[in-house]
């Protein structure tokens, strides 16, 4: 129960690891509000998790929704000591393909929703000494061809990690960010546009292709420990969850 009497936020709760991260934290504990953009998935998540969480709608690529789910944990629970920043899109293609549009939305979503979801939160968090555990990605530390926003957009929320982390140290603020390899949730499991290198990716993330994926529970596992008082001592870190596929 190590996250008894604590008030969290989860984005990305309504699938796959945000789901995860959410039901960990609330079995062990904590009361969650929990965010998404898809509504009808986010009621199911709630009813999975029973009293402990309370679903709000969530865009984080919209400020003020950012704010307004801040808000609601304030409201409710009295303060903020948790924030995981969980929710992602991935696009794979030829850059030639990517177009302004679908680059924007990958990096809004991904990195600028990382920082709006912070922002928001910081001045609860410094409040309670809280903590924020952002996800990034093995893409966030290797490059991932065919991939380039996802790859930008997660090497972009390891930088923004250890930037918020020396931050705000002196406040007691601790903020990691967790770099899984494959994770067995509906984002992966979409075919890749026929015109790219298959190869090539595989070369870089052969995880792709089914073998060591993870289970979203092992990145919840990685998750609460980082948000826990088991880490008190460690901020500013990029956890890789990989199987060892960015070690060389
Ligand atoms: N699955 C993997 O292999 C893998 C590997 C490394 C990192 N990640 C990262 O883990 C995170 C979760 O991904 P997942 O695999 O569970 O995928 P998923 O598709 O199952 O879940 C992502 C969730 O984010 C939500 N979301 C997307 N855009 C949003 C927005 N603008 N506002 C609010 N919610 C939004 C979706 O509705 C969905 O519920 C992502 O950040 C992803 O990049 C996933």
């Amino acid at each position: 129960m190590r996250f008894e009497g604590k008030s969290a936020v989860v984005t990305g709760a309504a699938s796959g690891i945000g789901l995860a991260v959410a039901q960990r934290l609330a079995a062990e504990g904590a009361r969650v509000v929990i965010g998404d953009r898809n509504v009808e998935g986010l009621e199911a998540a709630a009813a999975s998790i029973g009293d402990a969480a309370t679903p709000m709608p969530l865009d984080v690529a919209d400020e003020a929704s950012c704010n307004a789910i801040v808000a609601k944990a304030v409201e409710l629970h009295g303060g903020l000591d948790v924030l995981c920043n969980i929710a992602g899109v991935l696009d794979f293609g030829r850059v030639a393909d990517l177009d302004k549009t679908r680059w924007d939305r990958v990096v809004t979503i991904n990195l600028t929703g990382t920082y709006l979801m912070a922002r928001a939160a910081l001045p609860h968090l410094v409040a309670r000494r809280g903590t924020i555990v952002n996800m990034a990605s093995a893409a966030g530390l290797v490059g991932i061809p065919f991939n380039s926003a996802y790859t930008a957009s997660k090497h972009g929320v390891v930088g923004l990690t250890k930037a918020l982390a020396l931050e705000f140290s002196k406040e007691g603020v601790r903020v990691n960010c967790v770099c899984p390899t494959g994770v067995k949730t509906p984002m992966v499991a979409a075919a890749p546009p026929e015109n790219i290198d298959w190869e090539l990716v595989m070369r870089a993330a052969p995880w792709l292709d089914g073998g060591e994926q993870c289970d979203p529970e092992d990145i919840a596992d990685a998750v609460a420990f980082l948000a826990s008082h088991e880490a008190k001592r460690i901020t500013g870190i990029a956890f890789p969850v990989d199987g060892g596929q960015t070690a060389g």
